[in-house]
């Protein structure tokens, strides 16, 4: 079939687990990738969340989450980048050396990077920087405006250019197919879309608009985060920022 079904069945078909195939891998724990990323030398910016988690109704968040593209000129306060990001990532227990997240990954593995353009953040210049986990800071990549290349890789969004935030998750495939192969590629789009649905619930809870953007150039947006295309590439991003005040959510159109 021309518009891609066959590929993917196959694909689906190679991936799936049975008898044959299941349970006969062994982890070489001598080669295991590296469980998180670091930039060591680069400046970092502390994350600075309230003392307390603050408190938030969930299920209103459920009712009040929409895509929204409409951003107002505000700029996002430090507390609530800090809180966004941990909805995101935040280590909420260790088991053993496993640092567990706000959200779930198959097998612990976190196979994905996060990437953030601070492009209106309080009291902080524009730039480009990677959340660090285990020190919950940001590493700051390149200084200067990244919403314009992020825009235009993402097919000319241009609320990606107007965000005051824009959150951008690479897949780091060896990290996952270390333990699961093939079918690694299945548990990462699952495992980016409970970080996604955090982070909107998040921005839901604080009252930001917040948009997932999937359409973009891939080739284009790897060289924006200079990441190799291969062993990490770009694979979701969101924009995020303060709402323009009293208009309500706009309807999905997209
Ligand atoms: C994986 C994924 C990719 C998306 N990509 C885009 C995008 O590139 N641009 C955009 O404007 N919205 C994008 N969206 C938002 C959807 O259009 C939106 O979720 C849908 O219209 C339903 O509206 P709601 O999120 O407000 O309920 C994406 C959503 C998901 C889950």
């Amino acid at each position: 079939m021309a518009d891609g079904t066959d590929l993917l069945r196959a694909w689906w078909e190679q991936t799936s687990l049975d008898p044959r195939r299941a349970g006969g891998r062994t982890l070489d724990w001598e080669n295991r990738p590296a469980s998180y990323k670091e930039y060591p030398g680069a400046a970092r910016l502390p994350l600075e969340m309230p003392e307390n988690i603050p408190t938030a109704d969930l299920w209103q968040a459920l009712q009040q989450r929409r895509s929204r593209r409409d951003l107002a000129a505000a700029e996002l306060g430090r507390e609530q980048l800090a809180l966004l990001l941990w909805a995101c990532q935040g280590i909420t227990a260790r088991l053993g050396t496993q640092l567990l997240r706000t959200a779930p990954s198959a097998g612990a593995l976190y196979p994905f990077e996060t990437y953030v353009s601070l492009q209106r953040v309080a009291g902080l210049s524009p730039c480009l920087t990677h959340l660090h986990i285990p020190g919950f800071h940001l590493e700051v990549l390149t200084e200067g405006e990244f919403g314009p290349h992020l825009a235009h890789a993402a097919l000319g969004q241009e609320f990606v250019a107007d965000a005051a935030a824009v959150v951008v998750w690479t897949a780091v495939l060896p990290r996952c197919t270390w333990k699961y192969g093939p079918r690694a590629l299945r548990y990462l789009g699952l495992d980016l879309g409970h970080v996604g649905q955090n982070l909107a619930l998040a921005a839901a809870a604080l009252g930001l608009s917040c948009c997932p953007v999937a359409a973009f150039l891939d080739r284009e947006l790897n060289a924006v985060l200079e990441v190799d295309g291969t062993n990490e590439f770009a694979y979701y991003l969101a924009a995020v920022g303060p709402a323009p005040r009293g208009r309500s959510p706009e309807p999905a159109t997209r």
